[in-house]
């Protein structure tokens, strides 16, 4: 029997307990229309999607292992999905509208809950009309933190895009010309970092720093330098390098990648990531520098490795791809909706790519292979454009002209002409899909997927 006075102690002795580690409270987080500033005034604030009310969505950040429990709220006038873009994920929860998942209707709810079994950066975005609702602002940083994350003074998210205004600073509402699909994709006339225009930071001379760069654009492939500070890459796409590799020159990053950078700010008054165009340089991020010290600090420790599925060149099941179409190359006959038609009428069509003769996913998968084997796919991409080719699920390697192997990557960039080989442990069951991340290509057919069984 509860008397009142038990009911009281159990009250307060309730409260004064610690939250317990109960994997399954669920978050919500809400998809829906916003306004914000970003052209300074008199322009209007900007009409956004959102994730969680605010643009880039809310970083949603956990430790590794633990899980991702959280309902998603369509408020939207849209259906959407979300992707949990990096992580090695349980395929149901892998947010692809008509290979895993329906789409979720304006005013439904879906329940997204996985685990988290790599620490890194990620990030997680609509996979549904994508250039429309990617360019509109329905994205967010996903960090999962080492159990033993490294000593740095301040650990900073930087979410790069470039959206393409109106007049009013407002998105531009064409999102399937027939320009952006068959060409470049939809590059951007503002370049952002976290939503803004003049991103910037104070910090102190000597600060040890970990930069978080995600690439969040529909397709521009940024160009990068560091000014002021001396920089180390210690992550490509959420995993970490064997070795941390020194940055020297100008990088690119390309539409999904990610890169985790440790850097030491060592100058006395301006430090300042740079983004290249084709008149010169900008200042993407200020960090505005003040006291502090010049005491040089040791070359960064490695991140702890995450899992590792070893990946068995000898032993590999192959796939070659042949990336093909766009403008000035342009597709001969192509297989779209079950008929093959001419570069002609796949145009009328609005689409112009293709990989292997096939324009756009169909119900069969480009290889099925057991779980645990290993698959090398030997890219090819006959098109006078670069691709930023994507795989869900897991991580692939380039194999190098040596027969040795690159970093593990999510998403990787093959040059105009370029041919690349990517291989990787098939360890996750499921539907993959495999993409140009370039929004554009994606929606006018560069996408097939990959099953594991
Ligand atoms: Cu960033 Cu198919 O996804
Ligand atoms: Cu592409």
């Amino acid at each position: 029997m509860i008397t009142r006075r038990n009911m009281l102690l159990g009250t307060a002795s309730l409260s004064a307990l610690p939250a317990l580690g109960n994997a399954t409270q669920r978050d919500v987080l809400r998809a829906s229309a916003i306004r914000q500033r970003i052209a300074p005034e008199p322009y209007a604030e900007t009409d956004l999607w959102s994730f969680g009310g605010s643009f880039p969505g809310r970083t949603l950040r956990y430790k590794q292992g633990e899980r991702l429990s959280l309902d998603l709220v369509n408020d939207l006038p849209a259906a959407t999905s979300v992707h949990w873009h990096g992580i090695r994920i349980d395929n149901a929860m892998d947010g692809v509208p008509g290979l895993t998942q329906p789409a979720i209707p304006a005013g439904d709810t879906f329940t997204y809950d996985f685990a988290l079994p790599d620490a890194g950066t990620y990030w997680y975005h609509s996979h549904l009309q994508t250039v429309e609702q990617m360019e509109r602002g329905l994205y967010g940083a996903l960090i999962v933190d080492e159990t033993d994350a490294p000593d740095v003074d301040r650990d900073i998210v930087l979410v790069l895009d470039d959206i393409r205004f109106t007049d009013e600073a407002q998105v531009d509402p064409e999102f399937d010309g027939f320009f952006d699909r068959s060409h470049g994709g939809r590059i951007g006339n503002v370049a952002l970092v976290n939503g803004k225009i003049d991103e910037s930071f104070d910090v102190k001379r000597g600060d040890r720093l970990r930069l978080r760069l995600i690439s969040a654009a529909n397709a521009r492939i940024f160009e990068l330098s560091l000014q002021g500070m001396s920089a180390h890459v210690v992550a490509y796409d959420g995993m970490p390098l064997i070795a941390p590799q020194p940055v020297t020159e100008t990088f690119p990053l390309a539409s999904a990648q990610r890169m985790d950078l440790i850097v030491d700010i060592t100058d006395d008054s301006d430090a300042y990531l740079i983004q290249y165009e084709r008149d010169g340089g900008y200042a993407a991020v200020h960090f505005n520098v003040s006291g502090g010290s010049d005491t040089t600090r040791p070359t960064p420790d490695a991140l702890p490795p995450n899992p590792d599925f070893p990946i068995d060149l000898a032993n590999a099941e192959t796939l070659p791809i042949l990336i093909a179409g766009g403008a000035m190359a342009g597709l001969d006959h192509a297989m779209y909706k079950g008929t093959r038609m001419t570069g002609r009428e796949l145009a009328q069509e609005n689409m112009f790519w293709a990989l292997n003769g096939q324009v756009g996913r169909t119900d069969t998968p480009m290889i099925t292979v057991s779980k645990g084997q290993t698959v090398r796919i030997g890219m090819a991409n006959d098109t006078a454009f670069p691709h930023a080719m994507h795989l869900h699920g897991m991580h692939f390697a380039q194999v190098l002209a040596d027969g040795t192997l690159g970093p593990l990557r999510d998403t990787i960039l093959i040059e105009s002409q370029g041919q690349i080989e990517i291989a990787f442990n098939a360890h996750n069951p499921g539907d993959w899909l495999f993409h140009c991340h370039m929004l554009s290509h994606h929606a006018a057919g560069m996408g097939s997927f990959i099953r594991v069984i």
